[in-house]
């Protein structure tokens, strides 16, 4: 009988954030690789220590853990001064207990609070309006204040029925151990009665590094999914390609509000912003009716010229394409790389001293990816199922989750993906046209942002100065 969602959980949210699900199989498929024990916790909840560097066609790539997990939650105490700043004691002690059980590294347990603008406007809409940081750049652009945070939008290439969510609380739990991430989901979500969980999200990345035939492959073979079989064996993702690449990463600190000077950072220096979104990929569509030679020029760039078995393409400062590339061979081929696309936004064009003092050469990477895929369809469970239009089969997806200085900067990457450029130019793709290769075998169906707060005023950010 196919594995179902249903078989392996029934229906209360507090089962599920704990149950593995379909994603225990992962624990059985691998073995959790070797890695370095202890470490400083950062000022950053969003950088993972401890992260292991392979190589793979002589490039280096990061090793991210093998389990994922995003819970997204209402806040359910009154928005008086008292009821909030107890929340934030009890949330915040409760994050500490964790922190001294598990370090913050894949062999312990990555955790990151991200806050939505409901939960800024409910609780402290004042001192949000004072503290919350402008974009600067955005701000010159449009020549009206501009924050670092703004709502989400649909973009071109997504259907029109992309649900722009409205969550106040995200949290991503990320470790190699799957009991690791069940026990910081209870501790915050179960012992705790400060939330209302408004879905699960769970999944894995990685594990075909070290030759084992990868998780992509595994978990898709044994969940029946169509396409599964033509899933390259050592693949870090469905769709084949190695997608984290040390090169295409933004270094620890870049994606800091404050340290590209995108924004003074004050109250939440050393903050950053996630874009968080589910992605539907259609494996079939892709590896049927995308040729090798297409699936690489419309991942990377056109013209680029590399073997079947390929899986990792260097993508360094040197490889890095600019607009004018970009219009260049659009004309030749009608084709839009993904990486080409998004270079034109996501790569350093001129040398930065960060505000930490760290110089970054032309080229360097600034969004700090933390994606997976998932088998969820498209969440693991949702609080709503009708409005999520839950389904009982597993899908090939990914649970998008970037970090970037700002809701702008996510939004001129998103735009160059669908060939918005930063040059105002747009290149003339109609909806899921084959020039822009996965992209038009991807389909967004949930879509949200979130401000991450410094560690040290993660939790409740900003009641403490309630009057
Ligand atoms: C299912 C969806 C997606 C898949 C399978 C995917 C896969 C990939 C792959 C294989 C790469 C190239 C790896 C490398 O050069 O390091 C890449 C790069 C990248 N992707 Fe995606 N991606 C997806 C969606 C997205 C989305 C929605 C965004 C949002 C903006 C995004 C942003 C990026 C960025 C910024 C890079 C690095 C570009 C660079 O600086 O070289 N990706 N992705």
């Amino acid at each position: 009988m196919p594995l179902t969602r249903r078989s392996l959980l029934g229906s209360a949210a507090g089962g599920a954030l704990t149950a593995g699900g379909v994603y225990a199989l992962v624990d059985r498929l691998t073995r959790s690789p070797k890695r370095v024990t202890g470490s400083e916790l950062s000022p950053e909840q969003h950088l993972l220590q401890g992260m292991r560097i392979v190589e793979d066609n002589s490039v280096e790539v990061v090793v991210p853990p093998l389990h994922h997990q995003v819970v997204t939650a209402k806040v359910s105490v009154g928005a008086g001064k008292r009821s909030l700043v107890d929340a934030q004691e009890a949330l915040e002690d409760a994050i500490r207990k964790i922190e001294r059980r598990f370090a913050p590294i894949p062999a312990g347990l990555g955790i990151t609070v991200a806050w939505g603008l409901p939960y800024f406007r409910r609780f402290v809409p004042k001192l949000a309006e004072e503290h919350i940081p402008i974009d600067r750049r955005a701000t010159k652009t449009r020549q009206n204040p501009v924050r670092v945070l703004l709502d989400a939008r649909r973009f071109p290439s997504d259907p029109a029925d992309t649900i722009l969510e409205a969550n106040d609380v995200a949290v991503l739990l990320r470790s190699d151990l799957l009991d690791n991430i069940g026990a910081g989901a209870k501790a915050l979500f179960e012992d705790l009665d400060l939330f209302v969980v408004t879905s699960i999200r769970k999944g894995f990345a990685g594990g075909g590094f070290d030759g084992d035939q990868s998780l992509p492959k595994r978990m898709a073979v044994a969940a029946r999914v169509p396409g599964a079989s033509l899933i390259p064996d050592h693949s870090e993702l469905f769709l084949g390609f190695t997608s984290t690449q040390k090169a295409g990463l933004g270094p620890p600190k870049i994606a800091n509000l404050e340290e590209l000077g995108f924004s003074a950072g004050g109250y939440f220096a050393q903050g950053t912003h996630l874009a968080l979104s589910h992605i539907t990929e259609d494996l079939e569509a892709w590896y049927l009716n995308f040729p090798h030679e297409e699936r690489v020029a419309t991942v990377f760039r056109p013209g680029l010229k590399i073997g079947e078995s390929v899986l990792t393409v260097a993508q360094g400062p040197n490889d890095v394409v600019n607009v004018a590339r970009v219009h260049r061979d659009f004309r030749r081929t009608k084709q839009l790389g993904h990486s080409a696309g998004l270079q034109t936004v996501s790569r350093l064009s001129t040398t930065a001293v960060g505000a930490s003092g760290a110089v970054y050469a032309p080229g360097i990477a600034i969004p700090h990816r933390a994606d997976f895929n998932t088998l969820d369809n498209p969440f693991f469970w949702s609080a709503d199922p009708t409005h999520d239009k839950m389904n009982d089969t597993p899908a090939a997806g990914v649970h998008f989750v970037v970090f970037n200085p700002s809701s702008d900067d996510f939004n001129r990457a998103r735009l160059a993906m669908d060939g918005v450029l930063p040059d105002g130019t747009k290149l003339p793709f109609g909806l899921h046209d084959r020039g822009q290769g996965f992209n038009s075998i991807l389909q967004t169906t949930h879509r949200q942002n979130f401000l991450v707060p410094p560690r040290r005023h993660r939790s409740f950010p900003l009641v403490e100065m309630l009057g």
